[in-house]
């Protein structure tokens, strides 16, 4: 789609070159990994939520990536302040294809979402409602 798309396309490229919320939370209320075993490739998501215990206040994360895997992160970490830990749980793939605007290669899905796994895993962890040490995108 012409320039739409060479416009995410950019998007992408500045958000893998200059991640935004990028780095540790030294107050986090929880934080989660996750890794796509198919390259090693790595995530680490900090949560900050407001007093009421559900309402994101602020996510950083690190990572070591792909421009795709990294960039959204660094698109989502944006998306996340204010929402509510059921409302992240309730994120769909497409929302996440929504954010990066580009058609991802079936190859590259797994790359796209698993900022998004890292982050839903961590509020069902954080809500005790699932046990897991690391997020995969296998699952
Ligand atoms: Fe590893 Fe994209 S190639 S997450």
């Amino acid at each position: 789609m012409g320039m739409g798309s060479d416009m995410y396309r950019q998007q992408i490229l500045d958000h893998y070159k200059n991640p935004r919320n990028y780095g540790e939370l030294e107050d986090a209320t929880f934080e989660h990994v996750g890794e796509n075993p198919m390259c090693g490739d790595t995530l680490k998501l900090f949560v900050k939520l407001e007093d009421d215990d559900e309402t994101i206040q602020h996510v950083s994360f690190i990572g070591d990536g792909c421009a795709i895997s990294q960039a959204s992160a660094s698109l989502l970490s944006q998306e996340l302040g204010g929402m509510t830990l059921e409302e992240v749980r309730a994120m769909e793939r497409d929302d996440i294809m929504d954010l990066l605007g580009v058609e991802v290669s079936p190859m590259r899905i797994k790359c796209a979402v698993l900022a998004e796994k890292v982050a839903q895993d961590g509020a069902a962890i954080y809500q005790g409602d699932k046990e897991l040490d690391e997020t995969t995108t296998e699952d």
